[in-house]
């Protein structure tokens, strides 16, 4: 059994992959900000999750988080880099410098985590980023800090991927449309969401299970040979 680290791990695609980790048997360590639902995790991980609370818009938290944990978890097997946010949509000429928040989140804080675990990593350890369709093959005009920090987590991902060779695997998703607190917010509520995905290829948007289970085969010896790539998750959502 191996141990995972997941951040975001306290809603939507986060939570719902460590969980799957934890069924699968393996040992997760999982990051958020809300105490409430990291407990609430801890719990329905069986004793598999320890929950962690940590700001990842705070460089020191983060340090702070693989100091105090380097005993109790010497070695990582793979790190599922999930957390994000997307600011406020604003136009890019009116982007002001508190959007620098998203790239600290989506962007800095994963390649924090990749710097100070990867002297942990086991041969073969797996690191997925999670990136998004915006800032890979869709732009909307009103996402500029969201887009950039996910096309910038793409070259890290493919960056590390080289400085490698394979000794440890980096892949990225680039998820479409899933139905979390993230995308109701985005779309001004469920309700919102849920209409706007009557316009989605097969009529609705992914559950974060979904997504889990592409994060858990990458995770896994099972995609050895999926190494540098940019998966699109999205049920065809980008063909129309
Ligand atoms: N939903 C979509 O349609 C979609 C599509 C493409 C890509 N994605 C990407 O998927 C990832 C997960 O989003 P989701 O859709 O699952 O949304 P979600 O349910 O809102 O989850 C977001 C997670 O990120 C964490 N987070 C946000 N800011 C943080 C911070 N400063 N410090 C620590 N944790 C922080 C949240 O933790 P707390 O709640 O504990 O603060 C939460 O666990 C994001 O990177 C997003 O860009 C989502």
């Amino acid at each position: 059994m191996k141990t995972y680290l997941v951040t975001g791990a306290t809603s939507g695609i986060g939570e719902a992959t460590a969980l799957q980790l934890a069924r699968e048997g393996h040992t997760v360590l999982a990051l958020g900000r809300n105490e409430t639902s990291g407990k609430e995790l801890e719990t329905n991980g069986n004793g598999h999750i320890t929950f962690f609370p940590v700001d990842l818009s705070v460089p020191e938290e983060i340090e702070r988080f693989f100091e105090e944990t380097k005993e109790q978890f010497p070695t990582l097997d793979g790190i599922f880099n999930n957390a994000g946010t997307f600011g406020k949509p604003v136009a890019p000429e009116r982007v002001t410098d508190q959007q620098k928040e998203v790239f600290q989140v989506n962007y800095h804080a994963p390649e924090q985590i990749i710097q100070l675990a990867v002297k942990r990593f086991s041969k073969g350890a797996s690191i997925v980023n999670n990136s998004a369709i915006v800032g890979h093959v869709k732009f909307p005009a009103m996402l500029l800090p969201y887009a950039s920090s996910k096309s910038a987590l793409l070259t890290l991902t493919k960056t590390y991927a080289a400085r490698f060779h394979g000794k440890y695997r980096f892949n990225a998703i680039c998820p479409g449309p899933v139905d979390t607190k993230l995308s109701h917010s985005l779309y001004g509520g469920k309700d919102k969401f849920d209409l706007a995905m009557k316009h989605h290829l097969r009529g609705q948007a992914a559950q974060p299970s979904e997504i889990a289970e592409v994060v858990c085969f990458l995770l896994s010896e099972k995609a050895s040979y999926i190494n540098g790539q940019t998966l699109i998750v999205d049920g065809g959502y980008t063909l129309t």
